[in-house]
């Protein structure tokens, strides 16, 4: 069975910087809560209605696509993993299908709402289509405009001061070449944390909901329209929710888990990782992880400090700034992991 190796990376973040000392302007909050906490000292924002999901996914992919050498039209699937796609459908996928022109009605295009761990999902789904030989060249692409969703007032502050905006892409593609390409990759999910980190959309109310429809001021007649009361506003049901312990708890069990678990799936060990590029949730986290696993600071790549938790573009930001920097090279092993909203987790090894 054939292999399949990352021939193109890319990644587009916004111009326009939001410091820590910017949002101390809108909100209560300090550089030094967010630095302290987080790691974070500024993050992109993008121009709003003007750079979305999907054109910062159309730069990071036409990056990609250049680096890989091939023309638009070679592409014969596209997945795009985000959890702000600039409408509810259709999605992102076929909206940079047609900003970019690529190969029109030949291609397939499929989105992925896995969250911070969106990107692994679809380089694991993508993997499989190439291995079977049923696509030669897949675009593979996580963008996020968590701006536009976002609480930047006091009440809102434990989350908003965490994410930031951009884009990253990679080129998928199959080669006889045994050594090298995606070893193996792990994916995991447990709903049972759903809540812990969500964005419920107003008007499910049947079921999480159920009991607090009337807490919430939701009216049960299916056809009334969904109002935002102050009470929803409150209490943050119009805006994602996080239980932040309770996320850090997880994802510093289930990080290094599934990271073990991919080493030992194809035999090798943490020393044998040259870098490891972990989902950029937070940098207490990455920290942790590295501690946990014995690796030393060469070994991982963090940006977390330049750009806030991107999500799902913030595997394929971190991967393009480390190749196009040449921190990688060709017989490295790279890890890639994830952890996020669902609870969903992965990791994949990948020999340069
Ligand atoms: N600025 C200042 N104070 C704040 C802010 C803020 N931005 N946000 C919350 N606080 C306050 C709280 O109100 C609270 O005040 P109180 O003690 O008077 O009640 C105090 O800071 C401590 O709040 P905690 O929530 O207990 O702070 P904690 O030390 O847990 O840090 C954080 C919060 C950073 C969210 C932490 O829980 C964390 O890192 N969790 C992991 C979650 C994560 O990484 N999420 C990323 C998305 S998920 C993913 O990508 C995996």
């Amino acid at each position: 069975m054939k292999k399949t190796i990352i021939k193109g990376i890319g990644h587009y973040v916004p111009e326009n910087i939001v410091t820590n000392k910017d949002l101390e302007k809108v909100m209560d909050t300090s550089d030094e809560w967010i630095r302290e906490r987080t790691g974070i000292q500024e993050r992109r924002v993008a121009t709003r209605f003007r750079e979305t999901t999907t054109t910062m996914g159309a730069k990071a992919a036409e990056m990609a696509i250049k680096d890989a050498g091939i023309d638009k039209n070679d592409i014969d699937f596209i997945v795009f993993a985000t959890l702000s796609p600039d409408y509810y459908f259709p999605g992102c996928g076929v909206l940079v299908q047609r900003m970019l022109g690529i190969s029109e009605g030949e291609c397939g295009a499929l989105d992925i709402r896995n969250q911070c761990s969106g990107f692994i999902y679809g380089l694991s789904v993508a993997d499989q289509f190439i291995k079977t030989g049923m696509y030669k060249n897949i675009l593979l692409i996580g963008s996020e405009t968590h701006s536009m969703g976002l609480d930047y007032t006091t009440r809102g502050r434990d989350i908003s001061v965490i994410f930031g905006d951009g884009a990253g892409a990679v080129v998928l593609q199959p080669t006889e070449d045994a050594e090298r390409g995606i070893l193996s990759t792990h994916l995991h999910s447990d709903g049972r944390h759903a809540e812990k980190l969500a964005f419920i959309s107003p008007g499910c109310h049947g079921g999480y909901y159920e009991e607090d429809t009337e807490k919430y001021g939701f009216s049960d007649n299916p056809y009334d329209p969904v109002f935002l009361t102050e009470d929803m506003l409150d209490n943050h049901l119009t805006f994602p929710y996080m239980d932040g312990q309770h996320v850090f708890k997880f994802a510093v069990t289930k990080f290094p888990e599934v990271i073990q678990e991919a080493l030992l799936a194809t035999e090798k060990s943490p020393e044998d990782i040259s870098l490891l590029i972990p989902h950029q949730a937070n940098l207490r986290i990455s920290q942790f992880v590295q501690k946990r696993l014995g690796l030393s600071d060469d070994q991982v790549y963090n940006n977390i400090q330049k750009y806030g938790n991107t999500t799902a573009a913030s595997i394929p930001i971190a991967l393009s700034e480390a190749y196009h920097a040449n921190k990688i090279k060709s017989g490295d092993l790279v890890c890639l992991a994830a952890f996020g909203s669902g609870f969903t987790w992965g990791a994949a090894l990948l020999q340069w």
